[in-house]
């Protein structure tokens, strides 16, 4: 079974939790691109579904395929939300922001009742941060957030660089117009006291550390999917 094999497995795997009628928070990402797929195909054969998409990449699959979509606005209280990570341990804290989604993403989970992670088993690790974390910035400012990142990392003990994610026509931007550097700390023993410590740098916007929010994991390898509760 190859990467994208695993990765509808568990995307098939998530699609059994939802029920007509739902509100749905819909990821981003190849994982959760998957998923739309299947609830596309699904919604052609009418079932009802409402999706608030967490990025624009995700809300023009959802409209070429014919997913009902409304704004967080419109449906801000959701009841699932399903979408894919970068990196999962076994107590569910994620990191995400891979493809840049990680502050919508975020904003759709909070609102969410339920979130369900799908991975293919290379995401799952003991320990967060060999993927480097993404950490959204607002542009006013950049070169004093980045200071005041590397401060806080010295302070938790973590080194590693931080470097300016780029895309091909100069300084990759969000949906929001935020930048993002991604931090390469290579282990990040203590989640919680990263997150805690990021937050409150005022030109830090979100970062991709999703702790407590995640109620379910659907992890696919070879032999099949398996769920890990939070
Ligand atoms: C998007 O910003 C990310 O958080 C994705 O959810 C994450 O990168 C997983 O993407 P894949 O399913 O493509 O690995």
């Amino acid at each position: 079974m190859d990467a994208r094999e695993m990765k509808i497995k568990a995307a098939e795997a998530a699609l059994a939790h939802v029920e007509s009628g739902m509100r749905l928070g819909i990821g981003t990402g190849s994982t959760a691109e998957e998923f739309v797929r299947l609830l596309a195909e699904k919604v052609a054969q009418g079932f009802k579904v409402e999706g608030v998409p967490t990025s624009e990449r995700t809300a023009r699959l959802c409209v070429e395929l014919g997913v009902p979509l409304k704004s967080l606005d419109e449906l801000p209280q959701l009841d699932l939300t399903i979408d894919g990570a970068d990196e999962l341990d076994v107590a569910l804290r994620l990191i995400k922001g891979g493809g840049g989604a990680l502050l919508r993403e975020k904003i759709v989970a909070a609102a969410s009742e339920r979130m369900i992670v799908i991975a293919d088993e290379s995401k799952l690790v003991q320990t967060l941060g060999a993927f480097a974390l993404p950490i959204e910035v607002n542009q006013f400012g950049l070169v004093a957030t980045r200071i005041a990142i590397e401060k806080v990392a010295s302070k938790l003990g973590l080194t590693g660089a931080l470097s300016l994610r780029k895309s091909e026509d100069g300084n990759f931007m969000t949906d929001g117009g935020h930048y993002i550097v991604d931090a390469s700390f290579g282990r990040i023993p203590d989640a919680e006291a990263l997150s805690n410590e990021l937050n409150a740098i005022p030109g830090v916007v979100e970062h991709g550390l999703f702790l407590n929010m995640a109620t379910l994991a659907i992890i696919a390898g070879p032999a099949g999917a398996r769920t890990l509760q939070a």
